[in-house]
């Protein structure tokens, strides 16, 4: 039977696939939503910016690692649906350590305040990185879990953690494993944005070795989707897929963008691989369509209206840019690359 929520706090709703969550329970379901967030680099108040001054929005800074501040945001919220975590792969490797704190112990800590606090629900989100490298198949969720980075080990953590919760104190939480989201509002260190965004700004775009790694794209929105599918009807204890069923190289990503853009193919810049790269990650996700999801947007409309939507909003990616945040990651991780 679907459960139902009125108030729902989303942990990281200022990055990208949070706000779209927050957005979709306050506008699709008519759910409150307590957008709870540490503002990070990758934390980010213009992707809230349309839904300030609703009634049913609110937005708490905080630390998922912080328990007291966590447990007074959540004050008359029966369900929790954390997003928040470190999430860019290459900063895992060149700084593990904020990792662990937030999706590991950030992860705990949350946890065991939803537990005293009795919270009706709770949502891990994770990632489909934690299966490893899928040489040949899809993984479905009982898939060994066998991370590369020390982001994957991190997200993989928190997953185990979520599980122990559940068997050991009876917390009503689910974890779902999605695969790689891309759409607007997207932090433009990740491939397509940084790509899309590189390309308008007339930079070179850093293709990663051989460039022929396989990722399996998911739009945000069916991401959100899921994510809300498994808050409603999701069972706990359960781990559910969400994948995007569109397995392509990056090169093919990059050629979609060079075409879109009317560029030629000497603006990509072969560079040093990403060490520990994964090859390929393929999701099966037959669990959580048999409640009743399954991706709507077909891959080729959707990174289309993603490029034109970086084209359309400059001044969104170009304030990220220009900032600190940025630049120094730029010149430490692609300096020594090329
Ligand atoms: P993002 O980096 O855009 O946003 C993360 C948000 O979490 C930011 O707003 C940041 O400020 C916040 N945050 C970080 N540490 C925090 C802390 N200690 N306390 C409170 N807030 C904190 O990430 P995203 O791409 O939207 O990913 C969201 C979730 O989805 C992550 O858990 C990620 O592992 C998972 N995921 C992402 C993808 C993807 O392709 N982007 C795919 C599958 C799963
Ligand atoms: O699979 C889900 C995961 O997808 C999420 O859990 C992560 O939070 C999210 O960051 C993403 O991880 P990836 O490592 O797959 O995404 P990223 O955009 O960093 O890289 C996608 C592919 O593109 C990967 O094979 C590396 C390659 N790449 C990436 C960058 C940033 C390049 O070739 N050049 C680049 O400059």
């Amino acid at each position: 039977m679907a459960q139902t929520f009125s108030k729902v706090l989303v942990a990281g709703g200022a990055g990208f696939i949070g706000s779209h969550f927050a957005r979709l329970l306050l506008r699709e379901h008519g759910i409150a939503a307590v957008v709870y967030d540490k503002l990070t680099y990758a934390g980010n108040l213009d992707n809230l910016a349309d839904m300030d001054g609703d009634p049913g929005f609110a937005f708490v800074q905080g630390d998922i690692a912080d328990a007291g501040a966590l447990a007074l945001a959540a004050h008359g919220c029966d369900a929790i649906v954390n997003f928040a975590a470190e999430t860019h792969v290459d900063r895992s490797i060149a700084d593990p350590e904020a990792f662990l704190e937030t999706d590991v112990t950030g992860t705990y800590r949350l946890m065991q305040t939803a537990l005293e606090l009795g919270i009706g629900k709770v949502v891990q989100v994770s990632t489909d990185e934690v299966y490893g490298d899928v040489a040949a198949g899809s993984a479905d969720e009982d898939w060994p879990l066998v991370p590369s980075s020390p982001y994957s080990a991190s997200k993989a953590a928190g997953d185990l953690l979520a599980f122990a919760f559940a068997r050991t104190y009876r917390l009503p939480v689910c974890v779902t494993r999605g695969s790689n989201t891309y759409g607007p509002n997207q932090y433009p260190e990740k491939l397509i944005p940084l790509f899309v965004t590189n390309a308008l700004e007339g930079l070179s775009l850093p293709l990663y070795g051989d460039g022929l790694q396989r990722r399996d794209w998911l739009h945000v929105e069916d991401h959100a989707r899921g994510v809300a599918t498994v808050l409603f009807e999701g069972e706990p204890g359960q781990a559910y897929n969400v994948g995007g069923g569109n397995e392509r190289t990056n090169r093919e990503i990059t050629d979609i963008i060079l075409r879109e853009l009317d560029l030629p193919a000497s603006a990509v810049k072969h560079v040093e691989d990403r060490p520990g790269h994964d090859r390929r990650y393929s999701l099966d996700s037959s669990k959580l369509k048999t409640l009743g999801w399954q991706p709507l947007m077909a891959f080729e409309r959707g990174i289309t209206q993603t490029i034109r939507w970086y084209r359309d909003n400059r001044a969104w990616w170009e304030r990220i840019k220009s900032g600190e945040a940025f630049t120094q990651w730029r010149e430490r991780w692609y300096a020594g690359r090329e």
